[in-house]
């Protein structure tokens, strides 16, 4: 094992840097030198969420890995040794075959401009990595750092909220009464307009994911 460069991972894929420039964050790493341009730079200041990557770890002590997703334009990549990074073309494509968030997002309407899609996505997909049923407070959690500049939240939210066992929601149609709004509610839920059809959607395999590469868990 050398412990003269840099070594993590992208997508399943090896990276071993040897002259890092300290500055270098990992969206530019990222789309410059990788040439992965799905992950977006916009405020470059942590503030919009379109350079949301999933970062994965594994403590030496447990064996266990954790998954976290973290704003590429703040993590410098000197500080992803022994990480795996995991950025929306490692999940899927148009030309392979989607990801379920990627397609639930587009068939839900959740994507207008398309900018803050690829931030969007990743932090979906990292809250499913780590809660396949999520609640709709963790998915709150989740996108509370995802702006999106066209305001679609709406769409957005109903396709992460396909993958979450509560069905209560009315999406806001009673207002005050809504969970959305933040207070209970006992009343059944209203024939609200659908924009989109369960039945259509691929179901989530969480088998089928990238696995952790077995190398960064001997380092
Ligand atoms: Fe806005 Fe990174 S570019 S949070
Ligand atoms: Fe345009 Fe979100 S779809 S910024």
């Amino acid at each position: 094992k050398r412990t003269d460069c840099l070594c993590f991972f992208v997508n399943g894929k090896k990276v071993v840097e040897e002259h890092v420039d300290p500055e270098t964050m990992l969206v530019s790493f990222l789309r410059e030198k990788l040439r992965l341009t799905g992950t977006k730079s916009s405020c470059g200041g942590g503030g919009c969420g379109a350079c949301t990557v999933m970062v994965s770890r594994c403590n030496p002590a447990s064996q266990t890995i954790t998954h976290f997703s973290a704003n590429a334009c703040l993590l410098p990549v000197c500080q992803l040794a022994g990480a795996a990074i995991t950025t929306v073309e490692g999940i899927g494509s148009s030309k392979t075959r989607l990801h379920p968030v990627q397609e639930r997002l587009a068939k839900a309407h959740g994507s207008q401009c398309g900018f803050c899609s690829p931030g969007m996505v990743m932090s979906m997909y990292t809250l499913l990595r780590n809660h396949p049923q999520p609640s709709m407070e963790e998915i709150r959690e989740a996108l509370g750092g995802n702006l999106c500049r066209c305001t679609g939240y709406r769409p957005i939210i109903d396709s992460c909220r396909t993958f979450s066992q509560e069905s209560k929601c009315c999406q806001g149609n009673r207002g005050v009464g809504c969970c959305l709004n933040e207070e209970e509610s006992t009343e059944p839920e209203p024939s609200a307009p659908q924009l989109f059809n369960k039945e259509d959607f691929l179901p989530l395999d969480p088998t089928q994911e990238l696995i952790f590469p077995p190398e960064l868990m001997r380092m």
